[in-house]
């Protein structure tokens, strides 16, 4: 694996011609913000030796290189998620070779079922802590020498990142929600007896991603920041229908937002 992820690694620096230091992952609610970056590169994951391609229905594959906030920025437009039938090596390889591209923060985004009642739809969620629900946690197998075997997870969502985030957002007049988010590996919607369940055990919010990517990321020491949009909300007393189509529309919605946000952090950070 190791290989593959150095093969990579040198095949893109090979072709880049910037050296971004931030990188974003385009998910759900924010696939949009491809309109704001100037565009230098195009990757197509079909052509970077040893990357997985994306099959979900809203995520074109590439990855992008160019600027963003006066900043140079990589971005993957369109990510891998479990429930597609990646294993975890693969789903988080793009993490694995961003940390050897020298990417030092990463800006995640998703979308989510709220399991907190006192969210609604369209709301935008700074993730503040996640859970992992997956099957399987991604750092298991033989380690990785970019961390430790038993890594540290007590801040994996970065502090002073959510404190900006909190600051552009009151400028903005934007509310923002904060949370946890817990990630499951779809994919279907929940029941509402698991949403209620998920909410007990301590999670705001539901979604098929970012989990994975986070625990790699930290594991390279890589500085996290993630948001969520409240696509749907799941297990409260009138149980509603939730479709991949439903998500899609309010998470296009709240993505000038989104993407007003995450620019100005970029462009502070
Ligand atoms: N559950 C899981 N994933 C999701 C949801 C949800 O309710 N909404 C958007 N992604």
């Amino acid at each position: 694996m190791y290989e593959k992820i150095q093969e990579t690694a040198s095949w893109l620096k090979a072709r880049m011609r910037t050296k971004p230091e931030t990188a974003i992952i385009l998910g759900t609610g924010l696939g949009r913000l491809t309109d704001e970056i100037e565009i230098e590169q195009t990757f197509p994951y079909s052509e970077i030796p040893n990357f997985p391609v994306s099959t979900v229905e809203g995520h074109r594959g590439a990855l992008l290189f160019g600027k963003l906030g006066g900043k140079d920025v990589l971005a993957m437009q369109g990510r891998f998620h479990f429930y597609e039938g990646y294993p975890m090596r693969e789903v988080t390889f793009p993490i694995r070779v961003m940390y050897e591209l020298g990417i030092k923060t990463l800006f995640v985004s998703n979308a989510s079922g709220g399991t907190n009642p006192a969210f609604s739809v369209g709301d935008i969620m700074i993730i503040t802590d996640h859970i992992n629900f997956f099957p399987e946690n991604p750092l298991r197998g033989p380690n990785f020498p970019t961390g430790p075997r038993f890594p540290d997870m007590h801040e994996a969502y970065d502090k002073a990142l959510i404190q900006l985030a909190d600051k552009i957002a009151e400028e903005e007049g934007t509310p923002v929600q904060h949370g946890v988010y817990l990630g499951t590996q779809g994919p279907t919607f929940e029941t509402p007896a698991e949403y209620r369940m998920f909410a007990r055990m301590g999670a705001d919010a539901v979604g098929m991603s970012t989990v994975p990517e986070v625990i790699v990321a930290r594991h390279c020491g890589i500085k996290v920041f993630g948001v969520s949009v409240i696509t749907d909300l799941g297990g409260f007393d009138n149980p509603v229908e939730v479709s991949h189509e439903e998500v899609q529309k309010a998470a296009d919605k709240v993505q000038p937002k989104m993407a007003q946000i995450m620019r100005e952090m970029i462009k502070r950070s």
